[in-house]
C-alpha cells in the first residue's frame, strides 16, 4: 500500500491509475476505522481495480463545542487494517496540506444541509461537502463508498454530486452493526458499560418502528411516535430527532407506502450517535 501525504503525490499516482484503464474507487474516512469502515474497503475492492483510501479527521465539519480535540485517532491501526485489505493507496493529508493559510471557499448544498443532523449540528454539512468535493478533485474516483448509517450525508453528497457534475458514481452501503444491534461508530469507544447497553435504545426503537410497519402501519406519525415511545423508556439518553422523511429530500412524510427513511440520533451521556433504517416501497 501506497501512503501518501501530499496532494501532489496522491494526484500523479491516481492519474497513473487511471490512465492505465483502472477502474478507481475512493473511501472517504475520518480513521478510527471498525468493520462499517472495512465493509466499505471490501465492496470497493469486489467492483474497482484500484482502492484509494483517505484519512483525514476534518475540523471543518466540526462545531465549536463538538469532539474535535477527542475524537479518536489510531493512524497505526488503521493503516495495519487497510494493509490487510489490500488497499492500494492511503490519502492521510496534514491539516495544512488540506486546507492551507486562507482557505475561504465552502461548498455547500442548501436546504438539504439543515435538516436531521445538519438542523442539530450547525455547518457539519458544509464541511463535509467542502473536504468531499476536494477529495473528488484531488483523487477523481470513479466511485466512491459512505456508510448508509450517515444517511443524510448520503443524501447531501448525493446531491452535490448531481448538482455540480462530478463524475463519480456514489454507492451507499449498509450499516454494519455489533451482534446485539448497535450501529458500529468511531464514537463508541467512548461509552462505558453502562452507557453501552444504554445505547441500544437506538436499534430498539428503530426495530419498534419496523415491526408497526410489518403488521401494515404507514401513518409516519404513527410510526414516528413508537420509536420516540420506546426512546422514553430509556431516560437516561438524550434523544436529539426522531424523523421519518424521504431518503433524498429528507423532508417529512406523511405515509410511508412510497419507503422512507427512519432516523434516530440522541445523546448517551456526552456522545452523540446516529442510527436509522429504510422502509422500503410497499408492494
Ligand atoms: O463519514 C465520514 O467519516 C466523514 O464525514 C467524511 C465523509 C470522511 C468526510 O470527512
Amino acid at each position: 500500500m501506497q501512503t501518501h501525504k501530499t496532494i501532489a503525490e496522491t494526484r500523479a499516482a491516481c492519474r497513473a491509475a487511471r490512465q492505465s484503464g483502472k477502474r478507481l474507487a475512493l473511501v472517504p474516512t475520518m480513521g478510527a476505522l471498525h468493520e462499517g469502515h472495512l465493509s466499505l474497503v471490501r465492496a470497493a475492492r469486489t467492483s474497482c481495480d484500484v482502492v484509494a483510501v483517505s484519512i483525514f479527521v476534518n475540523p471543518a465539519q466540526f462545531g465549536p463545542n463538538e469532539d474535535l480535540a477527542k475524537y479518536p485517532r489510531n493512524f497505526e491501526r488503521d493503516q495495519l487494517l487497510l494493509e490487510k485489505e489490500n488497499v492500494d493507496l492511503l490519502f492521510a493529508p496534514s491539516l495544512e496540506e488540506m486546507y492551507p493559510q486562507g482557505s475561504v471557499t465552502w461548498v455547500t448544498v442548501e436546504g438539504l444541509s439543515h435538516k436531521l443532523d445538519g438542523r442539530s449540528r450547525p455547518g457539519h454539512f458544509r464541511g463535509v461537502t467542502t473536504v468531499v468535493s476536494k477529495l473528488f478533485h484531488i483523487i477523481a474516483p470513479d466511485v466512491a463508498f459512505f456508510g448508509q448509517k450517515d444517511a443524510a450525508q448520503v443524501a447531501v453528497i448525493r446531491r452535490m454530486v448531481r448538482d455540480l457534475n462530478f463524475p463519480v458514481e456514489i454507492v451507499a452501503c449498509p450499516i454494519v452493526r455489533e451482534p446485539d444491534g448497535l450501529a458500529m461508530s468511531s464514537r463508541n469507544v467512548f461509552l462505558d458499560a453502562r452507557q453501552r447497553s444504554q445505547a441500544l435504545v437506538l436499534h430498539r426503537s428503530l426495530m419498534q418502528v419496523k415491526n408497526a410497519w410489518e403488521a401494515g402501519e404507514t401513518d409516519a406519525a404513527k410510526l414516528a411516535a413508537a420509536g420516540r415511545d420506546e426512546m422514553k423508556k430509556q431516560n437516561s439518553v438524550r434523544l436529539d430527532y426522531f424523523e421519518v422523511v424521504d431518503p433524498d429530500s429528507l423532508d417529512s412524510v406523511t405515509n410511508v407506502a412510497n419507503g422512507a427513511l427512519v432516523a434516530v440520533a440522541a445523546f448517551v451521556g456526552s456522545t452523540r450517535l446516529i442510527d436509522n433504517i429504510l422502509l422500503p416501497r410497499r408492494g
